[in-house]
């Protein structure tokens, strides 16, 4: 077999960045994808309706197709000017929220220190059925950045998930057979899944005290068993989980300077491919429209 014919595809988890960045990356996303879900972490967060709007525009400006959709979740901060969240939310230029919290990840300087402080907000997008993305990583010194996932989702995302039953959550880019198992025994909850997180473990990102920098991406993969997991859920037909890249592009200076490389890592040239390898591979290439182009738009 050399040819496989699937829906087009969707990437639930893109970077596209600003300036002279996204008009170089925008290409890769939009040669493939029917819609993308544009991260709003952009140097100054995407917190507005007008903000939102001009993203928008630039990045389907910058795109291969004129029917390419980047679709816009809001930076939530505990700080957002409430009535133009709600007026962004029914006019669909928001599509949902995402939730960093604080210093978990690039550019999340700006993200929430205690969650419980925008309650309020998950009780608008459950109201309005929108979407929680979350960025799943509880981040404090005394945790191992191996665990964070864990700790986010039993400090955090259970009391979530119980307050508020009707709000669907994305659990992105899950990293851990425990993140696998919590999406898979709650509802409403589904998760999105890397290329990278199902071809990488940690012995590819740290050796001998090292980092690779092209490796280095937040959640961090983890070991062998994790990655097995991811690949098992992706691949053998759960409807909860689908396609989020996380292409996440940096500068080369960022990656290669002394000291700790800017996390991220940008897949976007190469991503529907990488996927359909990895299913290959695990003999589910029949399954791969489901992930890519099914599941998602469902959810
Ligand atoms: C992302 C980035 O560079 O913006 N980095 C990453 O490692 N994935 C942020 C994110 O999604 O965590
Ligand atoms: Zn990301």
């Amino acid at each position: 077999m050399n040819k496989i014919k699937i829906i087009q595809p969707d990437d639930w988890h893109v970077h596209f960045r600003e300036g002279g960045i996204l008009s170089v990356v925008t290409k890769y996303s939009s040669r493939i994808n029917k819609r993308c879900i544009a991260m709003p972490n952009t140097i100054k967060p995407i917190t507005s309706s007008k903000e939102a709007i001009n993203y928008k525009k630039i990045i389907e400006s910058n795109s291969k197709k004129e029917s390419f959709q980047a679709l816009i979740p809001c930076y939530l901060t505990d700080t957002l000017n409430i009535e133009d969240f709600e007026y962004a939310l029914q006019n669909n230029i928001f599509i949902g929220g995402k939730l960093y919290p604080n210093n978990a990840t690039t550019n999340s300087q700006h993200g929430v220190n205690d969650i419980k402080k925008i309650y309020n907000i998950f009780e608008i997008l459950e109201k309005q059925n929108k979407i929680l993305l979350v960025h799943g990583e509880l981040n404090r010194d005394d945790i191992d950045i191996f665990d964070r996932e864990k700790y986010f989702i039993d400090e955090e995302l259970y009391q979530i998930r119980n307050n508020f039953k009707n709000l669907k959550i994305v659990l992105e880019h899950v990293s851990s057979d425990y993140g696998v198992d919590f999406v898979k025994t709650n509802n409403n909850i589904a998760g999105t899944i890397t290329p990278h997180h199902m071809l990488l473990t940690k012995g590819d990102v740290f050796q001998n005290d090292k980092i690779n920098p092209h490796h280095y991406c937040m959640p961090v993969v983890k070991n062998e068993s994790d990655l097995v997991s991811l690949r098992k859920a992706a691949c053998f037909n759960n409807s909860k989980f689908f396609l989020g890249t996380d292409s996440a592009p940096h500068h080369l200076d960022d990656k290669l300077h002394n000291g700790i490389p800017k996390a991220g890592i940008f897949s976007a040239p190469c991503s529907i491919e990488l996927y359909a390898a990895i299913f290959e591979e695990e003999n589910a290439l029949e399954n791969l429209e489901q992930f890519s182009s099914i599941n998602g738009p469902k959810f």
